[in-house]
């Protein structure tokens, strides 16, 4: 497979009058690969996809869809991209294939073509069977189905998708995730936004993270994991009183640093596995009742909070 990146995102900086939206982000991703874009409310998200997308223009920067710079050569790039806006708009007395129709004309397609493409990102997003259903009688995942399969219509190698999943049930975002992958699987770039993190989690071989405009972390999950802490993270529940367990963790040879929520623990812990055998010992014979001790495993929601307040690290 092609290595060289399918999207690249250089320097790129968007000012609203005094609002630094988007302020000197750079990232790539390759063929096939599925990157997370985390951030909170007005983080500078849907403004960095935008500009990706030729639907904006950035203050300094430059955004190349294939090598094409959005900027020099917008036409050129937009058949590159697919852009899943992150609201699906109202269309009255219209139908799903109309609205299909209507999209596939648009991007120029015609006659033979025209129809094979709205079978096939019917059949893709399993719509086939809705075809004259009315846009305004839809669920909110059929119209996330349908916003998806309009971003198919021209087959783009590159797919911008603005919090595709929100406002989905559990089943639906199952459902949405293994659309993706199969995209991905295709050899498609995808670039996915969301706030709801453990939601991107299973889905993404990296994470772009962005707080006030500005990158934070990227990276693979994995290897973003392994630099919140050089330390060992264990947790720890014990029936007894949770200030006698403070005391105690204090006292250990090797405990870092504790914290507390609800009775359970989080040990940052300095050893090897026969010291943390020996810490459980001494919980044992103080009688403090350990009922769950196993090493933490970070998730994304945890690796985002120790990105944007320092909480682990
Ligand atoms: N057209 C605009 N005019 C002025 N300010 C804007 C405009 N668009 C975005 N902003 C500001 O830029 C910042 C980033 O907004 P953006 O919509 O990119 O955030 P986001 O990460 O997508 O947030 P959310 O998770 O709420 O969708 C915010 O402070 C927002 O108010
Ligand atoms: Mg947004």
């Amino acid at each position: 497979m092609n290595d060289a990146p399918l999207l690249e995102v250089r320097h790129l900086t968007r000012h609203f009058d005094d609002v630094a939206a988007v302020e000197d982000v750079s990232f790539q991703i390759k063929p096939g690969e599925i990157w997370g874009f985390i951030g909170p409310n007005g983080a500078g998200k849907t403004t960095t996809m935008r500009i990706c997308a030729t639907l904006d223009l950035p203050t300094k920067g430059d955004v190349l869809v294939n090598g094409i710079s959005v900027l020099a050569n917008p036409d050129n790039a937009r058949g590159k991209i697919g852009f899943m806006p992150d609201a699906l708009g109202t269309y009255a007395d219209t139908t799903i294939e109309e609205y299909l129709d209507f999209f596939a004309r648009a991007c120029g397609l015609r006659g033979d073509m025209l129809a094979k493409r709205i079978q096939s990102v019917a059949e893709f997003t399993e719509l086939g069977h809705l075809m004259g259903r009315m846009m305004d009688s839809l669920s909110k995942g059929m119209s996330q189905r349908l916003c998806l399969a309009k971003t198919l219509l021209h087959d783009p190698q590159l797919l911008i998708l603005d919090e595709p999943a929100s406002g989905l049930d559990p089943r639906a975002r199952v459902d949405f995730r293994e659309l993706i992958r199969a995209l991905a699987n295709q050899g498609k770039a995808v670039l996915i936004s969301s706030h709801i993190l453990s939601e991107l989690s299973e889905t993404c071989d990296g994470v772009i993270v962005i707080e006030k405009g500005r990158l934070v972390r990227e990276g693979k999950v994995e290897s973003l994991a392994s630099n919140v802490s050089k330390n060992e993270l264990l947790n720890l529940r014990c029936l007894a009183k949770t200030s006698d367990v403070e005391i105690a963790l204090a006292e250990h040879p090797g405990v870092l640093k504790v914290r507390e929520s609800e009775g359970s623990f989080v040990i940052e812990f300095d050893g090897d596995e026969k010291d943390i055998a020996d810490l459980l010992k001494t919980l044992v014979n103080k009688n403090l009742s350990p009922v769950e001790f196993h090493w933490h495993r970070i998730d994304l929601e945890e690796l985002f909070l120790s990105f944007t307040e320092g909480t682990l690290s």
